[in-house]
This record gives C-alpha cells, sequence and structure tokens, in this order.
C-alpha cells in the first residue's frame, strides 16, 4: 500500500509549491523514425546546455517502456545510470551533444500515449507525458525545443508521413521504403510533438490571411471517408478567420493539418500544425452525423486550432497551470460557436448548453472526491486532472474576467477589455512557458481602471480554492419607502484539504422583472440617476445589501443573469414568481432557469413523498400550463422551447438531495415525462406538424432547433401512445425513421421509439444496424442508445452484457468501450443503481480490465462512483464494497489507483 499524505494523497503525489526550473535546456532535436509495427527504432539527437540559474545536478531524462540501444555525448560512448525508470548522466559539459537510440513497439501500445498503431497506420499522442513512452526526453512543458523530424517507413504500406511544420525533403529509399524530413519553425515543448505515418487521403483548401499570406489546410482520413470532411474543413476555415478578427491572432504556419483516428482516448490534440483528432469529431455528412455531431465539429476544431496561440504560441510552465491553455481555449472555442450562431436567441442556447454542461459535470465533481482548484495543488497521475473543472469551471473563470473589465457604457461586456488583455499577454509572454498569475496579471494590467484590477487578489482564489460557491439572496420590498433590498450571502463547502473558505469576487448580472414583465431602471440608493439596460453588480464580501430605489411596485428579482458566475444561486422564489419570470424575463438564461426551477421543486417534493399517488403525477397544473405556453409560443426558437421542455437530467437532481435513491429520482422524472406527453398530446402533435421537415438539411442552428424540438415532440407522442395503445404516432414515427433525409431525424424517430419502450423499437433497431454496419461512428450510437436506454424493470444490464458480446464490440476502441460501458455506468443512473448491485459488479469488472488494456480510460471510468457517499441504503455499501474491490487489484495503474484510492478517502 502506498502511503497517505495528508489524509488523502499517496506520497508519490507531485507538488505545485516543489517546481523547479529544470536543470538543461534541450536547443534543438533531430529525430529519425524508422517506422515498423513490432519494433520502430528512434534515433534521437538534441543539443543541450546546462540551465544557469539552477545548482549544477546530473539530467534525468523520462522514458518509459522504452528499450535502450545507444548513449552518446558528443559523438563518445558515455556512462550512464537508471534512476527508476529515468536515464541519468553526471559530470555532463555545460553545452553538448547527446545521441540516445531507442526502440519500440507501436503495435502492442494499447494504451493510446506515445507511438501507436491504428488501422494499420502509426499515430502519437504525448500530452501530456507520452513523448517519454517515444524517446528519452525532459518530458515537461517548460523545456521548449526546435524539432526536425526525419519518417522512414515502407512507401506502399505508409505512403503519408506527416510531422509538425513544414515539408522540407523526401524521396525513395532502398527496399520499396521513402522518406519525409520536416522541420517545425516554433519551438515547443515535446508534448506538442506529432508524428503521422499510413494510408491516407486529404481534402485541401487553400487560403489567404487577412495579413495577404497564403496557406494550405488540410484535412487527412482513411480513403472512405472523403466525403465526410467539408463540415470540418469549413469549421477549420471560420476558425481562422474568427481568430483574426475578434483576437487579431493569424495562423503562423504554412501548412495546417487535422488527421483523424478512430482510436483516440480523448477527443482531439493541438499538436503544432498537425492536429490528430477522434474521428468523431472530424467525419460527417448528413447521412450518418447528427446536428449535435456537426456542432461538436465546429468547436472541437475550434478548440484545438485556438491552441494554436494559447497553449502553443504561449504554453504552460507546469501542468498545475494546465487551466491556462484548456480553460482559456475553452472559454475561447465556446465564443467562437456562440459568434457563429449570429441571432442573439440561438447564442443564448449555446450558454445555456454549456452552463447545463457545468452545472451537471463540474458541480459534482467540486462536491466529491475529487474536486481540486481550477490550478490543483497536487496530482499523481495528470491525466487524470483534464477535468470539467480544469475545463469548463477554468473557462468561467476566464469569462467572469472578460466580465469584470467591461465598463457600464463603452464595452459592456468587456469584449474590448479582454481583447486589450489578450494582446498584452502575447506582448509579453509569447514564445514562453507561464502561469495562470501571469495570465490574470496580464488581462488587469490591459485594464487598470477595471474591477478585475482592483480586486485581482481575491479574484485569483477562483484559482486556488475548489469547492462550488452558495450564493444565498433575500429580498425585502418596502411599499411605503419604495425600496427594494437585496441581501446576497455567500459560502462555500469544505473540500479535501480545504477546510475553510475565503469569500470569492462574485459577478452578478441582475435585473428587477416588475408586474408587466418588464425591466426596471436600476438605481442604487446613492446613486442619482436610474439606468436603464444590464447591469453587473460585484459581491466580495461574505454579505453584502444592495438597495434599489424608487420602486413602484413589488419587482421578481433576475439574479446572476447570463449565469454571470459559477455558483449555486439560492432564492426562495414563489411558484408565482418563477411563473413570472419563465413568462418575462428578458434575460433568457434566467427565463430558462426559472421552468428548471419549478420543475427541481416539483421533482424533490415528489422523490420525498412516500405517497404513491404523487409519485405518480408529480407536475401540477401550473407548470403544465406553463409548457403548453412556451410550447405554443409565437415568438420563441424550437432550440429554446426544446430546452425549456427539457426536464433536469436524474444527476441534476441527485447533486440537488443530500440522499439519492436513483430509482425514486428515476421513477419520479419519468412521470413527469409521461405527464407532460400525456397533458400536452395535442400540442406536441401540432408541434411535430410546425417543425418537421422534408427539404434540403442544413446544420444551422435554427433548422437544427426545429429538428431537435420535432423530435422531442415524437419522443412524447410515443410515451403517449405506449399509455394509451395508440398505433398512430408510433406508426408514423416508424415510417419517420424508414424515411428520414438525414441522421438527426431518422435518429431521434429510433430514439423516440426506444426512449418509449415502445414495442417497435425492436424492429427498427436491427434496420438500423444493417443500414449501418459499416460506419463505425454509427454503430457507437447505435451501441450508446442502448445501454443508455430508459431502464425497465431492469432490461438495460442484460442488454449491454449482450452487447459485448456483439462482433462489432471490442473494449479496446475507447469510442466503443464508452459508447456501451460509459454511456451505462455514467450516463444511465437508473440502470447502473440496482439494488441487487450487479451494476456495480459490471462496472467493477469492467474498470479492472480496462486497467490492464488502458489506464487512462479505465480511470475515466473509475469515476461513476464518485459520488457513492450520497447515496443511500443497500446502493451505498453495495457501491463501497465494489469500489474496495478494484483498490484491492494488485498492479492498478497510478490512474485509477488515484480514482479509487481518492474516493475511499474520509
Ligand atoms: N489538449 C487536449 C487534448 C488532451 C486531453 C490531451 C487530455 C491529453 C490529455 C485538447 O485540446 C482538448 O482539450 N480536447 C478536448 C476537446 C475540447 C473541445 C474540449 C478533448 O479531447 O476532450
Ligand atoms: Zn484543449
Amino acid at each position: 500500500m502506498l502511503l497517505l499524505r495528508d489524509g488523502q494523497a499517496p506520497s508519490t503525489a507531485i507538488h505545485r509549491a516543489d517546481y523547479l526550473a529544470p536543470a538543461y535546456w534541450i536547443d534543438t532535436v533531430h529525430l529519425s523514425f524508422d517506422l515498423d509495427p513490432a519494433k520502430t527504432r528512434v534515433l534521437n539527437k538534441m543539443t543541450l546546455r546546462r540551465n544557469a540559474d539552477v545548482p549544477a545536478q546530473p539530467l534525468k531524462l523520462d522514458g518509459e517502456e522504452l528499450n535502450l540501444a545507444r548513449v552518446l555525448v558528443n559523438g563518445q560512448g558515455t556512462s550512464f545510470r537508471m534512476e527508476g525508470e529515468q536515464l541519468v548522466l553526471d559530470n555532463l559539459p555545460d553545452a553538448f551533444e547527446l545521441e540516445i537510440f531507442t526502440t519500440c513497439a507501436p503495435v502492442k501500445n494499447t494504451k493510446l500515449m506515445g507511438l501507436y498503431v491504428s488501422n494499420d497506420s502509426f499515430f502519437t499522442q504525448c500530452e501530456a507525458e507520452g513523448f517519454r513512452r517515444i524517446t528519452y526526453f525532459l518530458d515537461r512543458p517548460d523545456v521548449m525545443a526546435s524539432y526536425t523530424v526525419t519518417l522512414r517507413a515502407d512507401k506502399t504500406k505508409y505512403p503519408v508521413l506527416l510531422s509538425n511544420g513544414n515539408l522540407v525533403e523526401q524521396g525513395d529509399l532502398d527496399d520499396g521504403r521513402h522518406f519525409a524530413k520536416w522541420v517545425d519553425p516554433h519551438k515547443k515543448p515535446a508534448y506538442l510533438f506529432a508524428l503521422v505515418a499510413g494510408q491516407l487521403v486529404a481534402r485541401e483548401q487553400r487560403i489567404t490571411s487577412r495579413a495577404g499570406k497564403d496557406h494550405l489546410l488540410q484535412v487527412y482520413v482513411r480513403p472512405g471517408d472523403l466525403d465526410k470532411t467539408e463540415h470540418a474543413m469549413n469549421s477549420l476555415m471560420y476558425s481562422v478567420a474568427w481568430d483574426e478578427a475578434r483576437f487579431g491572432l493569424g495562423l503562423d504556419l504554412e501548412r495546417f493539418m487535422i488527421v483523424a483516428t478512430s482510436d483516440f482516448n480523448m477527443g482531439a490534440m493541438e499538436n503544432k500544425g498537425l492536429n490528430i483528432f477522434n474521428t468523431k469529431y472530424v467525419l460527417a455528412n448528413q447521412a450518418t452525423a447528427t446536428d449535435t455531431d456537426y456542432s461538436n465539429i465546429e468547436s472541437v476544431v475550434g478548440h484545438e486550432y485556438f491552441h494554436n496561440w494559447t497553449g502553443n504560441r504561449i504554453t504552460c510552465r507546469d501542468w498545475f497551470q494546465l487551466s491556462l491553455k484548456e480553460g482559456l481555449t475553452v472559454f475561447r472555442d465556446q465564443e467562437f460557436s456562440q459568434d457563429l450562431c449570429g441571432e442573439a436567441s440561438a447564442r443564448a442556447v449555446k450558454r445555456i448548453e454549456d452552463v447545463r454542461v457545468l452545472r451537471t459535470a463540474q458541480f459534482p465533481e467540486d462536491a466529491g472526491p475529487m474536486a481540486h482548484p481550477v490550478r490543483p495543488d497536487s496530482y499523481i497521475e495528470i491525466s487524470n486532472f483534464y477535468t470539467v473543472t480544469i475545463y469548463e469551471k477554468g473557462a468561467e473563470v476566464v469569462r467572469m474576467m472578460q466580465t469584470l473589465v467591461g465598463n457600464g457604457a463603452s464595452d459592456p461586456l468587456g469584449r474590448d477589455g479582454f481583447a486589450r488583455g489578450m494582446a498584452l499577454y502575447f506582448e509579453r509572454h509569447d514564445g514562453q512557458a507561464v502561469t495562470c498569475d501571469d495570465f490574470a496579471q496580464a488581462i488587469a494590467d490591459a485594464n487598470p481602471a477595471s474591477d478585475l484590477a482592483r480586486l485581482l487578489p481575491q479574484f485569483k482564489r477562483w484559482y486556488s480554492q475548489a469547492g462550488t460557491p452558495r450564493l444565498h439572496g433575500v429580498g425585502v420590498y418596502d411599499a411605503a419607502a419604495r425600496t427594494y433590498t437585496l441581501t446576497l450571502n455567500q459560502s462555500c463547502a469544505a473540500t479535501p484539504g480545504q477546510p475553510d473558505k475565503h469569500p470569492f469576487v462574485i459577478p452578478v448580472g441582475l435585473g428587477l422583472v416588475g408586474p408587466d414583465g418588464g425591466d426596471l431602471a436600476l438605481q442604487l440608493s446613492g446613486e442619482t440617476a436610474p439606468a436603464h439596460g444590464p447591469r453587473t453588480f460585484v459581491i466580495t464580501e461574505a454579505s453584502e445589501t444592495l438597495q434599489f430605489v424608487n420602486v413602484d411596485a413589488e419587482p421578481v428579482p433576475s439574479i446572476l443573469r447570463g449565469f454571470s458566475a459559477p455558483v449555486v444561486l439560492e432564492f426562495d422564489y414563489s411558484d408565482a414568481q418563477l411563473l413570472h419570470l419563465l413568462a418575462h424575463d428578458s434575460d433568457p438564461f434566467n427565463r430558462w432557469e426559472a421552468g428548471q426551477r419549478l420543475a427541481v421543486r416539483l421533482a424533490i417534493k415528489s422523490i420525498a413523498c412516500d405517497a404513491h399517488e404523487t409519485r405518480a403525477n408529480p407536475l401540477d397544473d401550473a407548470y403544465i400550463e406553463a409548457m403548453r405556453s412556451v410550447l405554443r409560443h409565437p415568438v420563441l426558437d424550437a432550440a429554446f422551447k426544446d430546452l425549456v421542455l427539457t426536464l433536469p437530467s436524474e444527476t441534476y437532481l441527485a447533486e440537488q438531495l443530500d440522499v439519492v435513491d436513483p430509482q425514486r429520482i428515476h421513477a419520479v422524472r419519468e412521470a413527469m415525462r409521461q405527464q407532460l406527453a400525456v397533458a400536452l398530446q395535442a400540442d406536441w402533435a401540432s408541434v411535430y406538424e410546425a417543425n418537421h421537415e422534408n427539404g434540403a438539411y442544413t446544420p444551422d442552428p435554427l433548422s437544427s432547433g426545429r429538428r431537435a424540438l420535432a423530435g422531442m415532440a415524437l419522443t412524447h407522442l410515443c410515451l403517449a401512445a405506449v399509455a394509451s395503445g395508440d398505433k398512430v404516432w408510433p406508426g408514423k414515427t416508424l415510417q419517420r425513421f424508414k424515411d428520414a433525409g438525414n441522421m438527426t431525424d431518422r435518429f431521434n424517430a429510433l430514439a423516440a421509439l426506444v426512449s418509449s419502450g415502445h414495442p417497435l423499437a425492436a424492429e427498427a433497431l436491427p434496420r438500423f444496424h444493417a443500414m449501418f454496419k459499416d460506419e463505425a461512428l454509427v454503430i457507437d450510437k447505435w451501441m450508446g442508445l442502448q445501454s443508455g436506454a430508459p431502464d425497465r424493470g431492469g432490461n438495460v444490464l442484460p442488454a449491454v452484457r449482450q452487447l459485448m458480446k456483439h462482433p462489432d464490440f471490442s473494449l479496446r476502441n475507447p469510442n466503443r468501450a464508452r459508447s456501451v460501458v460509459s454511456t451505462f455506468c455514467q450516463g444511465n443512473p437508473a440502470a447502473f443503481h440496482r439494488a441487487d448491485a450487479a451494476g456495480y459488479v459490471f462496472w467493477s469488472e469492467r474498470v479492472m480490465e480496462l486497467d490492464a488494456i488502458n489506464p487512462q480510460v479505465a480511470a475515466r471510468l473509475a469515476r461513476a462512483l464518485d459520488r457513492w457517499k450520497k447515496l443511500a441504503e443497500p446502493y451505498r455499501s453495495a457501491a463501497r464494497e465494489a469500489i474496495a474491490r478494484v483498490a484491492a487489484k494488485p498492479d492498478l495503474s497510478k490512474d485509477t489507483l488515484e480514482v479509487i484510492t481518492r474516493a475511499l478517502a474520509d
């Protein structure tokens, strides 16, 4: 067993406070690869020099699963020693050339870190610490070097040879082999290295930047997939244009490549000039991809492209600073997707979707055993810290900075101020490896008169303190004095290693909605005149009071507009107040939020109630009528209606409860869906008629919204039909499934049959498989739909076990493993949390099985039981036992061990 430190982290933890600059710098790297799946030979020739700023010490190079053949210093054989997996050299000159010759076995690399084989092609994944699986190196992001790479391989099997930068030479060799030599004009950390070799084809596009420079954009895929690359290429062109327009950041390479692979641990990777993507985030045509796929591709392509500046040109000093690049780049991709929406209402829909991810995934993380600050203080395995906290909460922290450099008059949203801050960040730090502090300082220094500059030290608590703050509001209207007084108290619960928290800087977007539904002009006591338009108040104390004057009638406060800070807002609204906001709030986020609050309230009341009658009919008439008005609303977008009519997820509901009975939550939510289906049946039918189309397909936000709402209508019509025995709508749905002109409509129809539990699903599912048997990404959807289906009497687990026996199933392919196993364990609470514990047994088996193949994928799955302590009995004890079973397995990877150890810590 590992020793425990600070009561939770095993002693092998790396601490942020222990950061030391490297003992040596690596200036140039010449890599030569003889690519062979079983035995690839790697010659690594580097020039190094001692870092004079730190005391002299031996050179310790990282390596993992390498076979070392030879080490030369200045061309001479030299003595070296191994310390664990590190290669150590003593008594080195101040500057020297080092040659290291190693071999590795890409075909045996099931971890998909370092150099591996997928579909007979070679790919690399180096972030965070994969480069050490390719050669011995100072595998840390603050060591930035110039790379020259020569690739040699069989020309027939591997006609395409790619690496970072520019192709400077290529030609044929003996024995049917050929070579290509690449030079990257930019210095980079090792985690941005990449190579690709295989039979690939590319869609190409030449573009001219605003500065008049020509660039070649390429999207490489397997030969049959070229017809699915148009959308990715368009997304890339939009990304280039957007970064120029909004931040003045242009493409700094002659050639920018995206390559797709179907075996990939993550979504995509921003290697300099050679992004490598999971096929899921590249390939799309209307027959195989849904609207969601299209929009994900757009944001992932954008995200990786935007890293070219935020991550690559300026990188992280150490991995504790990961949010420096990830939080900022998520913020940028969110803004990009919003800006592409055009219409304000579509922007708001995107914002609501982003907040939904934050609240259903990040808030639970922040309240569980893996809680950590946006800038963590320690980790055991860095791969475990590519979390929703680093990404999504990190993006909210950047968003708050933008808000806090806004000034009411000329730049209310802070966009100009934030762009100035970005410009200063690049002026100061281009080409460097820096910290979150450096970033925040640049944004503040570029806006010296801003709230951010004034409050910077306190604002940075968002980087250092984990946990989701609670903001508790109380409003008092004094009719005689014509004042409205809003008191806001903030608090934050303890998280592992952080018992006490200090107050945060919380920007609160605020409006007061009058009885007629319009916004009141806000005038704080002490202000000389009322101000129209949206306002943000900055809260810094544990308790603060805002008093508004000249308020003629009691308003309903609309607090945290646009979700202006990543906090839980508690306010004791009456039902009538929430209905008022749902009907009138000018802020679309809070308008949606009012509906969610009403639904949460009804769900919780019903979950807590032992009377069967209430549990069968959780919704009241007021709620149902409000939903009817939304469905019938003449002006609201279909996409917005779809969001309002979507009940809070079971996971979100669970987070609102202290003790969680997943079966009860599921039963209540299903009852709510059923009620909406039956009570609004006629409206669903009109909504379907008004929104479904058969015309040309375009994945724009407006028509996507209409397809989503039509799909939602079908699901409810099928649900109502299952209850009434009606055959018409299920029949229409099956017909829609057969005739649909695009995957979105086809899949929505199939999902309506599956999610309503209609017997016609049994006819449609095999048909769908037969239609798409050669489309791996569609087979993933097909499997995921079955693993994520609403549980009926425990029927999903046996179906999942059956899917694992399907000839198309493989645990080695991360997408496939996720679509079956993660969808079941992490996306289907009521199917997973079974009273007989069979779901947990299944989970522990898969975690252990996967851990031996791919620790990163296993460690992510291991997090399915993060929140076990909240579970009611018998789930809680059974979950603890299952976790303990995994913990007891000898030679668990440190990835999985870290997750499991934290889950069991108290
Ligand atoms: N740098 C990451 C990819 C990565 C993640 C490498 C974890 C190594 C470990 C990349 O920029 C990224 O963030 N990808 C996301 C998608 C993105 C749109 C949020 C991913 O892969 O999930
Ligand atoms: Zn990223």
